[in-house]
């Protein structure tokens, strides 16, 4: 039970508890033995980060490295309690039924998934750990909200750890219709889970719906419309709070004198073109990257396109990148640049700029704002903030979003052009369009767009689903009958 006045626990008791995989910052160890924490990369840090400050809460997370028993610390003002990891859960749980198993059975089955027993012991074991920190540090009747695919089975462990607190949990991905979902071997221990939580949260409509259709079809509690009544008693709530970003002040960055400076010096850099087409993405299959620069070399070969007035800048963060799935990618994605840039380029002029790295925000702003067309296609995305941070920079009403309709994003950036990634051709005809855009045309939709990201940022986002559930009602009074085996 809480921990409260247990003499040994060194860490103060929090109030809001974020438990996700990673902390908000990675630890780097450099070659002379120094250690430094830098910001990790991914749209959760910087969902969460003015949350948490807002509350004085702590965050519970993995370091980055493995092996790293780390006493709890802040960090610039926050409160971080590291969970260590070993290389063989790194292997298992993260890079195995986390990212070999979860994430693309979640994201379509757009690669296949890999089913191993192992990985789901580490994936038990090491949710198991966090649960029992996040029991640890709580504070009586304290708000935990837990996040994302890798840790689906934290609510019910900690709601049986300590049944006076409050558990929200959010899935920052996609969560997949009944039919692709009932592959997994473990999937009634993850819905019970995910029950562990009074409110359900996911980025679309459509999510919540597939989430509540299965909980009836596999647990078998009754259902009506959002709502889960459990034969304990509890309500669980589901529901859409599609994730956003820091707008204005991303958008402030983006006025400021040395990104107005710097997005000038990139366009000279990059001779001046007339027409700067990019692309941001953390390198994942999910993204649609191959067929996105595909369809660009196609405009060239088909001469809709000339290497002396257009440039493609692509950058991809490198990710998962012991991965077998990962690994393929980036020899695919090496290869096929490698290979327009020697067929369809000329001296000093490459069709395609590819930059594998991360870059600092302030470089991110600037490319945004020397882009005259972003190009954000994934083949399927929980949301997308990369699409709606270029909308946040674009202050001036120009450029032009294309825009896949399998992001999540596309719910709200309604204004973008929209396409569908598996159809080359469509996208060859949308991208050329969105590049031909009068400005007039192009303010339109931009204007449109800068008020959705205005209206809903995440300070927003957070308040809602935070506020949602402050006020679930815990217990129901409804006659059930038993839940039904699997
Ligand atoms: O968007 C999904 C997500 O897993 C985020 O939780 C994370 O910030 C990002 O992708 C990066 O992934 P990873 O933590 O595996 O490097």
């Amino acid at each position: 039970m809480s921990p409260a006045n247990d003499q040994e626990t060194t860490t103060k008791q929090a109030d809001l508890v974020i438990v996700a995989n990673r902390l908000p910052v990675d630890r780097v160890v450099h070659d002379d033995g120094s250690v430094d924490w830098r910001k990790s990369p991914g749209g959760l840090v910087t969902a969460i980060e003015p949350v948490m400050r807002e509350n004085d809460g702590a965050w519970i997370g993995w370091s980055g490295s493995a092996d790293s028993e780390l006493e709890p610390f802040v960090d610039d003002g926050l409160s971080l309690v590291p969970i260590p990891l070993s290389a063989e859960e790194i292997e298992e749980f993260y890079e195995g039924f986390s990212n070999g198993t979860l994430w693309p059975l979640y994201h379509d089955v757009v690669a296949k998934p890999s089913f191993h027993r192992e990985w789901w012991e580490s994936y038990v074991k090491v949710n198991r750990r966090f649960a029992e920190k996040a029991a640890e540090i709580a504070a009586e009747e304290a708000t935990v909200w837990v996040h994302d695919y890798q840790m689906q089975l934290v609510p019910a462990m900690l709601r049986d750890l300590r049944p006076d607190l409050r558990i929200g949990f959010f899935l920052h991905i996609p969560f997949p219709p009944a039919e692709l979902f009932q592959q997994l071997p473990w999937r009634r221990q993850l819905l019970e889970g995910l029950l562990g939580a009074d409110v359900v949260g996911f980025q679309r409509p459509g999510a919540a719906q597939n989430f509540v259709r299965l909980v009836r079809q596999r647990v078998g509690h009754k259902t009506h419309r959002d709502q889960i009544y459990l034969p304990d008693g509890r309500v669980v709530q589901a529901g859409s709070f599609p994730i956003s970003i820091d707008t204005q002040g991303l958008e402030d960055l983006a006025r400021s004198e040395s990104v107005a400076q710097r997005a000038k010096e990139i366009r000279e850099q990059l001779g001046n073109p007339a027409k700067l087409l990019l692309g941001v993405d953390r390198l994942d299959y999910t993204k649609g990257i191959f067929d996105r620069l595909r369809a660009y070399g196609e405009l060239i070969e088909d001469g809709e396109v000339t290497v002396d007035d257009t440039v493609f800048v692509q950058v991809a963060t490198p990710s998962r990148e012991r991965v077998d799935q990962y690994i393929k990618l980036r020899d695919d994605i090496d290869r096929l640049v490698g290979r327009l840039n020697g067929d369809l380029g000329e001296i000093g002029r490459p069709p395609i700029h590819y930059m594998h790295t991360s870059y600092p925000k302030e470089e991110m702003a600037a490319l945004y704002r020397a882009a005259d067309v972003m190009v954000v296609t994934p083949l399927r995305d929980g949301m997308n903030l990369v699409a709606k941070e270029y909308v946040a920079c674009r202050y001036d009403d120009a450029g032009a979003l294309v825009l896949s309709e399998f992001a999540g994003a596309a719910d709200e950036l309604r204004q973008a052009y929209m396409v569908n990634p598996y159809d080359i051709d469509g996208m060859k005809n949308t991208i050329l369009t969105a590049m031909r855009a009068g400005p007039k045309e192009q303010a339109r939709r931009m204007r449109a767009m800068r008020k959705t990201v205005a209206e809903h940022d995440v300070a927003d986002w957070a308040q809602r689903f935070l506020r949602v559930l402050a006020d679930t009602k815990p217990t129901h009074h409804k006659h059930l009958r038993p839940a039904q085996d699997d």
